[in-house]
């Protein structure tokens, strides 16, 4: 293991240190560490272990511009137009509020400038109509952020390209079969705090025995 973790955590405070980061700096990424994060997220679950997912590193440039106008376009077909009723609070529909807006609309016209980033695939999902199919990666993703924490550098999984998934597959040679199941942009943070993550109380999303049926602590 490369000796550059910054922070020595345990695993509760990862996991209550863990927001989306998205205010990322240009600073590079060293190999050695990449690879550390990814041999942490293949250490996840996946269905009968079949650990039929691929990771594609991106640093080159031109490529990652052009996924970057996709992405645009994704944001703006999701978020950019309900700007301005997100940010006065009058879009009822709305669960991300004005300052976690301002920070995936900052990510949007940034994301190309992220040092890292992470393309993670699937294999034979490509026809699924599994609603499950995604249990089989996304453990690993999240795996790859925690770690990714544990070095300082900062991460969110991303999937606003995938209006483009078929450009996405060609621009990267990514077989048929295969599905991109997220795209993680890493990079030391910026701006913002390793703070914790803030989120419906468990007591109001957790039922005992049947549903509905709430237990007080
Ligand atoms: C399936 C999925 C797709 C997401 N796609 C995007 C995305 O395209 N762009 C983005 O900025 N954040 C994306 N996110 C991040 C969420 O917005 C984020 O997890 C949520 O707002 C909670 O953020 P927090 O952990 O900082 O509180 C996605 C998260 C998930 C689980």
């Amino acid at each position: 293991m490369v000796d550059q973790t910054i922070a020595s955590l345990n695993v509760f405070e990862a996991l209550h240190s863990t927001p989306a980061r998205r205010y990322l700096s240009k600073k590079e990424i060293p190999n050695e560490i990449i690879w550390e994060l990814l041999d942490a997220a293949i250490r996840a679950p996946s269905g009968g272990n079949s650990q039929g997912w691929n990771w594609i590193i991106l640093k080159d440039q031109e490529k990652k511009n052009q996924i970057s106008e996709w992405y645009r376009e994704g944001w703006h077909l999701a978020y950019g137009k309900r700007r301005q009723a997100i940010m006065d609070r009058s879009d009822s529909s709305d669960t991300l509020g004005p300052r976690n807006y301002l920070s995936a609309e900052y990510l949007a016209n940034h994301i190309q400038d992220a040092p890292i980033w992470i393309i993670g695939t699937l294999r034979n999902t490509s026809d699924s109509r599994n609603p499950r199919t995604g249990s089989s990666i996304y453990g690993a993703v999240q795996n790859l952020m925690l770690a990714a924490r544990a070095y300082g550098i900062g991460s969110t999984l991303t999937t606003l390209y995938a209006g483009h998934e078929e450009d996405v597959k060609n621009l990267l040679g990514i077989p048929d079969d295969a599905t991109t199941m997220a795209l993680i942009p890493l990079g030391y943070p910026d701006k913002g705090k390793w703070s914790q993550p803030k989120r419906q109380a468990v007591e109001e999303v957790t039922y005992w025995d049947s549903w509905g049926n709430v237990n007080e602590r």
